[in-house]
């Protein structure tokens, strides 16, 4: 039976870890940075060393074809990829496994002289880790983008995409013309590590996704009154910081108790204004991001949120304003991928628990122009989007081969 080669793909693995290497171990690699666009020109020479036919879009994304060299309508192919963008100080498999392994299968496939009916590509999809817009590249590809928000587009830091892209070499302004033609895909399936416990603590080795969440990100910017930290009265201070902090609180409660077992809230992004110690802060922002598998739940958590961040700011008389960043749609995975993960697995002789996917993906944007699925491996103790991500070697080369089955299936 067709296996894939685990030492080569370790070996890529160690490799593309080396751009945007932090001394402690991890990687910090936004997309466009200088260390991606070092990886992207190494995954380039690999694909190529491996006997794809390497080519690029209008928005960033990588592809490595076998038996194609551009995505064609009048040959619908099968897809499978993931990204190599990272969060900063993030883990060395997220979005790098997807890649890698359909890089190998495709090679494994090439190197057996098999001939799938149908082309197949891997892709490394742009900015998955939305540091400038969530799914970015595979937003494009599936025509979701609106060119009318390029130019605004810009990381929590400030840096816009437009100079992040030229910078890199690419016209942000172009991006839209990455959509595919209708039809062009048969079907998309994506090897990507759990970032969660349950596969683990279930003691079963692979997961196929059945439905992946939505993510909604909101600017939350709190306005109150700059003044001096020492000679203001307490009782007279309108600190934004305060109202900030007692929305977080407060927001964070209603989503446990009200959102129901699936849903999730963060606030990762904070800025102070001023921003000195002796000042009370005039501005506080934030960025709250919320997640459910039910876009009706998410729905209504935006909703409740919004009414309780007017509530904390008029009993603060602090000015409040909320503005909407991303909102991605969860997305049910086609059931014919989910059959052709569960059957690879029979071949394996594998055992294989359905679960949803608690963190965003690439695979949501495609499944709204084709059938699109998930696998998952476990990841150690859960870890994910730190530097001490990681999965066991043999978790790692079973996820591959299952995944080359589950493509050799869908390409029959
Ligand atoms: O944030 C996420 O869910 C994914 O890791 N980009
Ligand atoms: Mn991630
Ligand atoms: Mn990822």
């Amino acid at each position: 039976m067709l296996s894939v080669s685990g030492a080569r793909l370790h070996a890529r693995i160690a490799a593309l870890a080396r751009f945007g290497a932090l001394p402690g171990g991890g990687v910090t690699r936004m997309c466009w940075s200088p260390a991606h666009e070092d990886a992207r020109a190494w995954l380039l020479g690999e694909l190529k060393t491996a006997g794809l036919a390497p080519w690029m879009d209008a928005a960033g994304n990588v592809f490595g074809g076998l038996g194609m060299t551009a995505i064609d309508a009048r040959r619908p192919a099968v897809l499978t990829g993931s990204h190599i963008d990272t969060v900063p100080e993030g883990g060395i498999l997220d979005g790098a496994l997807g890649v890698l392994a359909g890089l190998e299968c495709l090679q494994t496939i090439a190197e057996a002289g098999a001939a799938p009916a149908r082309p197949l590509a891997v892709v490394a999809w742009s900015d998955e880790e939305g540091r400038y817009g969530s799914l970015f590249g595979s937003r494009a590809f599936c025509g979701r983008l609106d060119a009318s928000a390029i130019p605004a587009m810009a990381a929590v830091d400030g840096e816009r995409l437009v100079d992040a892209m030229q910078r890199a070499g690419f016209d942000a302004h172009r991006a839209p013309e990455a959509r595919a033609p209708a039809g062009s895909v048969a079907a998309y399936v994506e090897l990507h590590i759990e970032q969660g416990a349950r596969l683990e603590e279930s003691g079963v080795p692979i997961g196929v996704v059945d439905t992946i969440v939505g993510v909604r990100r909101a600017r939350v910017v709190f306005l109150g009154q700059a003044d001096h930290a020492g000679t203001t009265p307490m009782d007279r201070r309108r600190d934004a910081f305060l109202a900030a902090a007692d929305y977080a609180l407060k927001a964070r409660e209603l989503v446990v108790t009200r959102g129901g077992a699936r849903a999730v809230t963060n606030f990762g992004v904070v800025h102070v204004h001023p921003g000195a110690s002796n000042i009370v802060p005039g501005r506080a922002e934030l960025v709250h991001e919320m997640r459910d598998p039910d876009p009706e739940v998410l729905e209504r958590l935006a909703r409740d949120c919004a009414t309780l961040a007017e509530d904390v700011a008029r009993s603060r008389a602090i000015g409040v304003e909320i503005r909407p960043m991303s909102a991605t749609l969860p997305a049910p995975c086609a059931p014919r991928v989910q059959a052709a993960i569960e059957a690879a697995c029979g071949d394996l002789g594998l055992g294989w628990q359905r679960l949803y996917s608690a963190a965003g993906h690439d695979a949501q944007n495609l499944a709204t122009i084709t059938d699109a699925g998930m696998l998952f491996v476990p990841s150690r103790g859960g870890r994910s989007h730190r530097v001490d991500e990681a999965s066991d070697a043999a978790a790692i080369e079973r996820g591959a081969n299952v995944l080359l089955h589950t493509l050799l299936r869908l390409a029959a």
